[in-house]
């Protein structure tokens, strides 16, 4: 059984789906692995890396595809990818089955087994394998270090002969996994924290890593049994603005992380909250993508208004592309080591469990 991985489009994706260390754990497994020439050069990992550990290079991204029965990627494969992959193949990757519907039926046409790592159970067995989690978390910490290059103050409290540098005051809003990462990179830059969700729940969680929490009244009721934020209704999203109308306006820094997993992401910080802001102050919206929590926020923009900077970048990952390609290619690992059968020699997609039946993409998706 062969594990192929091709480049991504570079120009928007600069993870890898295997570094040359999990290559030697899929190898050990009983796997051969091929990969097209120069597949992470862009990122400083040298072909004779992966040779060095049984990798297989091959010259052209058509071979690798050729010769795969199983593909590993990051995004959905591209229309020209998608013609030439082979019938069978078994494909798994981060391929956010309600944009790209029309790529996933025709990948269908091939017999292929699509395997999304978005749609793993958030279970203790499947947390190795957690693409959603490893990612956030460098987004939240990546957002923070983004924002804060371009504060044009300094963040933490300095006091001087020259005079005292007050600390620089954070707020995130949504404390799920980027929040959370988010919150303690900002901690230990030296800003003061605070903090809302509308899970109550995350509010112990919030405070054990030394932030405030602004808790808004009604959020109680806004928890899903899997742990997931509901929508809130108009009248809580009053309640929520009052409460951040004061915050924002002391803020130097917004954080925005919230999400609802599904929908557009609802939109938290409005014009008047930005316009009540303090010059110089960053707004940083990780949920650009979805729409964004910020009025104003666009795709791979910094909007000025007013002297307040709005940046959304589509793709954070790009801005940490070893780290995160490192901790996606264990993820990636993960689930192959789950889903290959050593006793037997090929993958054997019993959907009995669990991780193999919620992220199987089913045809009719
Ligand atoms: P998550 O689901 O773990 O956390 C989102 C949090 O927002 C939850 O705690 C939820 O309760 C909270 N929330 C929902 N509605 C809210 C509201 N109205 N007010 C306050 N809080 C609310 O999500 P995760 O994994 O932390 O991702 C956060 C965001 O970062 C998402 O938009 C995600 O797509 C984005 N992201 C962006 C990346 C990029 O490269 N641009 C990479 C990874 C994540």
């Amino acid at each position: 059984m062969i594990v192929g991985s091709i480049k991504e489009d570079l120009s928007l994706e600069k993870r890898v789906s295997i570094t040359p260390e999990t290559a030697k754990n899929i190898i050990n497994l009983g796997l051969k692995i091929c990969i097209e020439n120069g597949y992470a050069n862009h990122i400083g990992i040298r072909d004779e890396e992966y040779k060095n550990v049984g990798v297989e290079i091959k010259s052209s991204p058509k071979e690798v595809l050729d010769n795969s029965n199983l593909l590993v990627k990051v995004n959905c494969p591209s229309e020209k990818e998608i013609s030439n992959l082979k019938d069978k193949t078994i494909l798994i990757g981060m391929f956010n089955p309600s944009k790209n519907q029309n790529k996933l039926k025709e990948i269908f046409k091939k017999n292929i087994d699509i395997f999304s790592l978005e749609l793993l159970p958030r279970i203790t067995r499947a947390q190795s394998m957690d693409v959603l989690s490893s990612q956030a978390n460098l987004a939240g910490y990546r957002a923070v270090v983004e924002a804060i290059y371009e504060y044009e103050k300094a963040v933490p409290m300095m006091m001087t002969a020259a005079g005292t540098v007050p600390a620089a005051k954070v707020l995130v809003i949504g404390a799920g996994v980027a929040g959370l990462q988010a919150i303690a990179t900002a901690k230990r830059l030296g800003a003061i924290v605070s903090a809302t969700d509308v899970r109550a729940a995350s509010k112990e969680q919030v405070e054990s890593l030394g932030g405030k929490f602004l808790t808004v009244e009604g959020s109680e009721n806004l928890e899903t049994k899997g742990g997931y934020a509901k929508e809130a209704g108009e009248d809580f999203k009053k309640k929520q603005a009052q409460v951040l109308e004061k915050a924002a306006s002391n803020s130097d820094i917004i954080i925005c992380t919230a999400l609802i997993p599904g929908k557009p992401a609802p939109r938290i910080i409005n014009e008047k909250m930005i316009d009540n802001m303090k010059q110089g102050s960053v707004i940083f919206d990780l949920a650009v993508i979805q729409g964004g929590n910020a009025a104003y926020s666009e795709v791979d923009k910094t909007v000025i208004k007013k002297g307040v900077k709005i940046i959304g970048i589509g793709n954070v990952m790009n801005k940490l592309p070893i780290t995160a390609s490192s901790l996606y290619a264990k993820n990636i690992f993960s689930f192959i080591r789950n889903l290959y059968s050593k006793e037997k020699k090929e993958f054997v997609l019993n959907t009995e469990d669990e991780i193999i039946k919620n992220t199987l993409i089913k045809k009719e998706n």
